[in-house]
């Protein structure tokens, strides 16, 4: 029953009023010693003393510190519950003032037309964007959230109307295709694919501690796995007139619709085979995780190369062509290759080293942290492993002594069919520790040809910083 009117008005006299901040006050709240603060909807909340009792752990909620809360409960429907509203109310200390409306970006700026982001990303560039999710997020599902997962922009964000789109597919003999995007949809059977992307640079922070590379400062974020939907190239091509199998060399090159100052647009290529292979599933995909492509992933449309960099895998996809030669784009040609320790930037010579396709066996542990404090008792140990080429997972061994000694950890994944595991593996280990122990953790996977990691950073070393899949080393006290 409602109560009587006199009452709510009394409540209404009695209710506190609250001082009021900016978002940058709350902004400098970001930990226990300075307090950590949240905003939800207008109200501030000073959560400091939550912080331990977070059901998802301390770390999870620290995510959010000095900003809003919403972007993190959008991804954790839990959050959505009446009680968990109520709870919050205890904590809170203030309000938003009133002119605390989003700041409005600059229309000079080539980026000003970039989408809004997940305040919850490590950014490595803003302009253009380059962002990882927290690594102890990353393991936290099979399938990444669409709000998580990296981004790897080179140039700004196109802005594409989706009813005038038309991807252009060169046919043989000179005749094109145009389609739209209801064409793309209805004319061909929609596939499904999961698939993990990996970015050649993903542990490049790792590599510049041996010795400095020229590239963004990835930890191990630069990966993730979703499920992709959209047609496949090999209907796309076939229905184009091209045939099953070629001889000779020809590569599939694609461009997107993002071009740089002098109106060269992103680009690249993979070997005819691969993209007319009913066992290589490659996609044009217009959909991520059961939703339309997000615009930092290539909204309306993209290349999904399953087993392959994700350089090749091109957004904003506008044109595909077939050629005796591979892209002519910089980012086939002098970019995403590896090299010799031996090589620098004095002698690097690009038409030497092949394009990076296919990527190497990687893993990483995702929890712990580098540096953290864990209690003594069990101690869980989480991580993602991949490989490339549909080369399955199938074992990862973890060592907490630096790689003395060794254990299986426990992989949790989807199985599929032989030499297309397109998908990372999860991976967990418990195991007791005792306090006072300062542990190194490692990890190591082995895919189905054998293929290990090696074992440290210096031998594979390059000046680009890519291919970065030594063991990953974690160092954790053990303390109360
Ligand atoms: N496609 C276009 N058109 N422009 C780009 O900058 N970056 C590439 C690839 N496709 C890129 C692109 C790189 S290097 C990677 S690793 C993947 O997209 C990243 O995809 P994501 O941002 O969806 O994670």
């Amino acid at each position: 029953p409602l109560p009587p009117p006199q009452a709510v008005h009394a409540a209404a006299a009695a209710a506190p009023s609250y001082p009021r901040y900016t978002r940058e006050e709350v902004g400098r709240h970001r930990s226990p010693e300075q307090r950590v603060w949240v905003t939800h909807g207008t109200d501030v909340f000073d959560v400091t003393d939550f912080v331990e009792l977070h059901p998802g752990g301390p770390d999870k909620i620290l995510l959010a510190a000095g900003g809003a809360l919403e972007p993190f409960w959008a991804l954790y429907a839990v959050h959505g519950e009446p009680h968990v509203l109520e709870l919050l109310q205890q904590y809170k200390v203030g309000e938003l003032g009133p002119d605390e409306a989003p700041p409005t970006p600059s229309a000079q700026d080539p980026f000003a037309g970039d989408p809004p982001r997940h305040p919850g990303l490590r950014v490595n560039s803003q302009k253009p964007f380059n962002a990882e999710p927290p690594a102890e997020l990353l393991a936290e599902s099979f399938l990444t959230p669409n709000e998580l997962f990296f981004t790897r922009n080179h140039l700004p964000v196109p802005a594409v109307e989706p009813g005038s789109y038309r991807l252009r597919v060169e046919g043989p003999g000179g005749r094109a295709l145009s389609l739209s995007l209801d064409e793309l949809r209805s004319r061909f059977p929609k596939h499904e694919v999961t698939a993990t992307l990996q970015c050649a640079g993903n542990r490049r922070a790792e590599m510049s501690r041996v010795r400095p590379v020229k590239g963004l400062p990835w930890d191990i974020g630069a990966i993730g796995t979703a499920r992709w939907g959209g047609a496949r190239l090999r209907d796309v091509l076939l229905h184009a007139g091209f045939p099953e199998e070629r001889e000779g060399e020809w590569h599939v090159c694609f461009e997107g619709l993002d071009a740089d100052p002098g109106g060269a647009p992103y680009g690249a290529s993979i070997p005819y085979g691969r993209a007319l292979s009913p066992a290589a599933d490659v996609l044009l995909a217009y959909e991520m995780n059961g939703a339309q492509l997000p615009r930092d992933h290539g909204f309306p449309l993209r290349v999904v190369v399953p087993g392959v960099v994700g350089a090749r895998s091109v957004k904003w996809l506008s044109r595909v062509a077939v050629s005796p030669a591979e892209s002519p784009s910089h980012w086939q040609r002098n970019d995403y290759k590896g090299f010799s320790p031996c090589v620098d930037w004095d002698t690097v010579d690009y038409r030497t080293a092949p394009a990076i396709q296919e990527l190497p066996v990687q893993s990483a542990v995702t929890q712990p942290r580098p540096g953290a404090a864990v209690p003594p008792g069990e101690l869980t140990v989480k991580g993602y492993a991949w490989s490339g080429g549909g080369r399955e997972v199938v074992r990862v061994d973890v060592s907490l002594d630096g790689g003395r000694t060794w254990r299986v950890a426990r992989l949790a994944g989807e199985r599929a069919p032989p030499g297309r595991a397109w998908a990372w593996a999860l991976w967990e280990l418990t195991v007791p520790v005792t306090a006072g122990s300062e542990l190194e953790i490692v990890c190591k996977a082995v895919d189905g040809s054998y293929n290990v990691q090696p074992d440290s950073v210096a031998p594979i070393w390059n000046l680009r910083g890519v291919l970065s899949t030594a063991w990953h080393r974690v160092r954790v006290s053990v303390r109360d």
